[in-house]
């Protein structure tokens, strides 16, 4: 990937972790710094005790299962089942071994696809903090928490969505909707592969033989880009893409299959089993349905440095806040000395969002964003639900009325809330108390208001997101799409 190095790979910039900032920009005072280097070794960690953190809770459950026996023992009813003997008839002792070797291996399986992404960004594997708390005396370890270890889990399910052949079905629904609409508006001369749909072992073997079509390509943003396929898929159409998310443990493994699998360097294409089901303990059928395994990636996903210049197609992963890391395409934000650089930013020619717009703790200025980042006649392509992320916490009560009324005035600017609501919010993440969940109806109002004219509009494409095929629950999302138009 040719510029992704100014942001999250090699050896130097490993030490640069996701960030609110601007195009390229490092760190620039020290707490900044701290900061960026406090949850880098954070996310690490998580990555290092992925494997003995999923043991343990086993070993719990395990435990309980124990627990119940003793527990329940009481309870014999003459001559009728007894909580043991159904329990124990249910899983032998040989049987459970079994089941805990099974396991076990999913997860030594998954920590070794972490490890090598630990490895690619320069970080400690899991054994070489192991073999570090063996050998120093003093070795304090930072345990992670069960939150930081769902991310990792979400991860290895993205990586399931975007990079198996399995996720093909459910990321194809949405991603070829959007590839189809920048080849119908913004088509590339000689682009006739269609990669994502068929893609086989001959494509992981070929893919980059076709190489991108090389003729001045158009400017293609993709925010909250997640994995990266459908970045890589743009780019492997022939656009000039770049990717971009806020998530480190996302971008680490993105970097990783974007970087670390080409082999490159060892002449071989890595490709890995993984188990991103583990940690499902609901609605399973069978402990081989959670541990069972996919291969990625499906693909070969090499990028090839360009040596065309400014003419040949650009692959960029950027890692930071959405907001922040475009924050230089505002007007107000042109200014050199006083001085408003009105050609200081190349823009795009297309912003393409998947499943990305609801992630917004304010709408409207996603879209200004938007807007801005784009050239006249640009445009704004997405899909997704509107699931919005932010939603659900820090509501107003009857108590928070200013006076119990909503008509009374309280002291703040007009504001009918009082104190309450402040004390009882301020724990709150401030995104929680912006966030304002639009109806379709509403979100389509602010896209035209905000300079856009729709071109094309589809509702009930009904997709999955990374979702366990085998699970007894499965949620459907009946997709908005929307191809938009910055008006001149
Ligand atoms: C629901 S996922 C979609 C991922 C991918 N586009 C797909 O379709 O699989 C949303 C992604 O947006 C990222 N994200 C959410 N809010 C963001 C923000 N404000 N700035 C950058 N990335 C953000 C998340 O980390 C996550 O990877």
């Amino acid at each position: 990937m040719s510029d992704v190095t100014r942001d999250i790979s090699t050896t130097e910039s490993h030490l640069q972790p996701c960030r609110p900032h601007h195009h390229g920009e490092l760190p620039c005072n020290k707490d900044e710094e701290d900061e960026e280097r406090r949850h880098f070794h954070q996310v690490c960690n998580s990555y290092q005790q992925y494997a003995t953190f999923h043991q343990v809770t086993e070993q719990g459950v395990n435990h309980r299962r124990g627990r119940l026996l003793s527990s329940m023992n009481a309870v014999v009813e003459d001559g009728g089942p007894t909580v043991e003997s159904i329990l124990q008839k249910s899983l032998s002792q040989h049987q459970m071994k079994k089941n805990n070797e099974l396991f076990c291996q999913a997860t030594i399986r998954n920590q070794y696809f972490l490890d090598n992404v630990l490895k690619h960004c320069g970080a400690m594997t899991s054994q070489e903090v192991l073999r570090d708390r063996n050998e120093v005396e003093a070795f304090e370890v930072e345990w992670t928490t069960e939150d930081q270890i769902s991310k990792i889990d979400s991860v290895l399910k993205s990586i399931y969505r975007d990079w198996s052949i399995e996720g093909r079905e459910e990321r194809s629904v949405v991603y070829d909707k959007l590839l189809g609409a920048l080849d119908k508006y913004l088509p590339i001369r000689g682009n006739d592969d269609a990669v994502m749909n068929n893609s086989t072992d001959d494509d992981f073997n070929n893919y980059n033989d076709r190489g991108p079509p090389k003729n001045n390509p158009p400017r293609v943003a993709v925010p909250g880009s997640g994995l990266g396929r459908l970045a890589f898929e743009i780019y492997a159409k022939g656009y000039s893409s770049q990717g971009s998310d806020f998530s480190l443990p996302m971008l680490l493994a993105s970097d990783f299959i974007l970087n670390g699998c080409s082999g490159t360097d060892t002449g071989s294409h890595r490709k890995f089993a993984i188990s991103p089901w583990i940690h499902e303990t609901k609605n399973v059928k069978s402990l081989q349905d959670r541990c069972r395994t996919v291969v990625v990636p499906d693909v070969v996903a090499a990028v090839e440095p360009s040596d065309d210049g400014e003419l040949a197609p650009d692959f960029t992963m950027l890692a930071g806040e959405f907001l922040s890391l475009y924050s230089h395409f505002l007007p107000g934000n042109r200014c050199v000395d006083g001085e408003f650089q009105a050609d200081s930013v190349e823009k795009f020619n297309a912003v393409v969002c998947s499943f990305f717009i609801d992630t917004a703790p304010s709408l409207p200025h996603y879209l200004i964003t938007i807007y801005h980042m784009l050239e006249n006649g640009g445009l704004f392509v997405s899909i997704g639900p509107l699931m919005w992320h932010w939603s659900g916490h820090g509501a107003v009560l009857p108590d928070d009325l200013a006076n119990g009324s909503m008509n009374e005035t309280s002291n703040v600017q007009g504001d009918f809330i009082n104190a309450k609501h402040k004390q009882r919010t301020e724990h709150l993440d401030q995104r929680y108390l912006q966030s304002v969940d639009f109806t379709w109806e509403e979100t389509r109002a602010l896209i035209v208001n905000c300079g856009f004219e729709i071109l094309e509009e589809e509702f009930d494409i009904r997709t999955r997101y990374t979702s366990d095929a085998m699970s007894m629950k499965k949620v459907d999302y009946d997709c908005v799409f929307f191809v938009a138009r910055k008006i001149a």
